[in-house]
């Protein structure tokens, strides 16, 4: 019997979406609820940029890093789609489940130069780094090489992991001093600790415990290097909790070398809060199994025993399923054209022209002790730092009294951190070193 036909008289509630003519082949290319950031928006000062955003500026925000104020290309896309939910959630449910999540996946895929195929939805940095570790098809004697300086969530997951298939971990330390790091210093470490049992390298791009930005593309060549004395099946994966560079680096992901790569997009992308990606290129996600079950197209129909004729891509098999907050994850792609908007390499620019701004200056206070490189191939947007012997959490305490929305590191040793974005101004920047420099003045 003819698919359609058979899924129409079938019971399954997802009759009528199957009139979508992108059933078993894909996704359509329009979102009705989407509309294109608007002309009147301008996006070619940072001004404009800055007033996209609903930000209470009577704080100089210096913390978004955390999470992301949702910018009114990215509001207004949540408000239609909500406004339809409300209005009738199962029909409009049924009406676009099946070509929403396409729909963003090809947006997301755009941004990152990627095949859409190899982007999974997520709902967070933490959740994509989770199920990338639970799926992985480890066994007793492999080994897991990780790093000190990556997050709770990356530790978890892998101590998770290796509990349940008796594979083990090694820690270490790729380098010794974020003050002093180098490129060689990481892939020597790296290359050094690599051994006959590793399968899997994680580590984090930019480090929110330090403000490293680690040199990925390097540490690629190494995992390929190792792999090329290798047999197929003791390959080497290579994976990266990638979520304080996405949003802020003007990289394509296929371009890193790396074959996983996780990330919240509601941080530096200003996507919707709850939303984020796992890219895993196409000859890695075979090692990867998936743990939730996906809701719609290919594994559905699987499950119904009607297999397209194809295999499943990445996207269909890892974007966890159930009922999510769709308002939110069906307006993801408003986010990645906000970025497009803005240009990927002017957002690199000024990124690392505030960030240099504000690390040059501390360097001139005397009593401050800025931990994260200057350097730009070395870091990014995040800015660590010990104001004399105060503590972090006082720190960011004192800041806050003066006006300043601070962040500290939840790290066992923890540091403050103030990390300039696009929305924010060298005057902003400026009015932080003075503040700092009173603090310290009066310690
Ligand atoms: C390096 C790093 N990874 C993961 C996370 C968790 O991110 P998410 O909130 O997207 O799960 C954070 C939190 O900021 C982080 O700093």
């Amino acid at each position: 019997m003819d698919r359609r036909l058979f899924l129409r008289s079938s019971s399954v509630s997802i009759g009528s979406a199957l009139t979508l003519p992108t059933l078993l082949n894909g996704c359509s290319s329009e979102n009705p609820k989407a509309a294109p950031v608007e002309t009147s928006t301008d996006l070619s000062t940072w001004e404009g940029v800055r007033a996209q955003f609903p930000l209470d500026h009577s704080m100089i925000q210096m913390a978004q890093m955390l999470l992301a104020s949702h910018p009114k290309p990215v509001a207004d896309a949540i408000a239609r789609q909500r406004q339809a939910f409300d209005a009738s959630p199962a029909t409009y449910w049924e009406e676009h489940f099946l070509t929403a999540e396409g729909i963003v996946a090809q947006a997301a895929a755009k941004y990152m130069g990627v095949d859409p195929g190899e982007v999974a939805l997520t709902d967070s940095t933490t959740m994509g780094t989770a199920i990338l570790f639970n799926g992985m098809k480890l066994k007793p004697g492999d080994e897991i090489l990780s790093t000190t300086h990556d997050h709770y969530v990356t530790d978890k997951s892998i101590d998770f992991v290796c509990e349940k298939t008796g594979a083990t971990n090694r820690r270490i330390e790729e380098y010794a001093d974020p003050r002093t790091v180098t490129v060689e210093e990481v892939t020597s470490n790296i290359a050094k600790a690599i051994s006959d049992k590793t399968r899997v390298v994680m580590v984090t791009w930019v480090q929110s415990c330090t403000g490293v930005k680690l040199p990925i593309r390097d540490i690629s060549k190494v995992i390929q290097e190792a792999n090329a004395a290798r047999p197929k099946e003791k390959r080497i994966y290579f994976a990266v909790d990638g979520v304080h560079g996405f949003g802020n680096q003007d990289e394509d992901i296929s371009g890193l070398g790396c074959d996983y790569f996780s990330a919240g997009t509601h941080k530096w992308i200003f996507g919707p809060r709850g939303t984020g990606i796992l890219f895993a290129r196409k000859d890695a996600w075979d090692f990867i199994r998936p743990t939730i079950p996906q809701f719609s197209d290919y594994p559905y129909l699987d499950w119904m025993g009607m297999a397209p004729d194809r295999e499943p891509t990445f996207h269909e098999l890892m974007s966890p399923g159930g009922f999510h907050a769709f308002d939110h994850r069906w307006s993801l792609d408003a986010a990645f054209e906000f970025q497009m908007s803005m240009g990927r390499d002017r957002v690199h620019q000024r990124t690392t022209e505030l960030n240099t701004r504000l690390k040059k200056g501390m360097q001139d206070i005397n009593g401050v002790d800025l931990l994260t490189p200057v350097d730009p191939a070395l870091s990014a947007g995040i800015n660590c730092f010990i104001a004399r012997d105060l503590d972090a959490t006082e720190t960011v305490k004192r800041f806050h009294d003066a006006g300043i929305i601070a962040s500290s590191s939840p790290y066992r040793i923890s540091y403050a951190r103030l990390t300039p974005c696009v929305i924010n101004t060298e005057a902003e920047v400026d009015t932080s070193l003075q503040i700092l420099e009173r603090m310290v003045a009066t310690i």
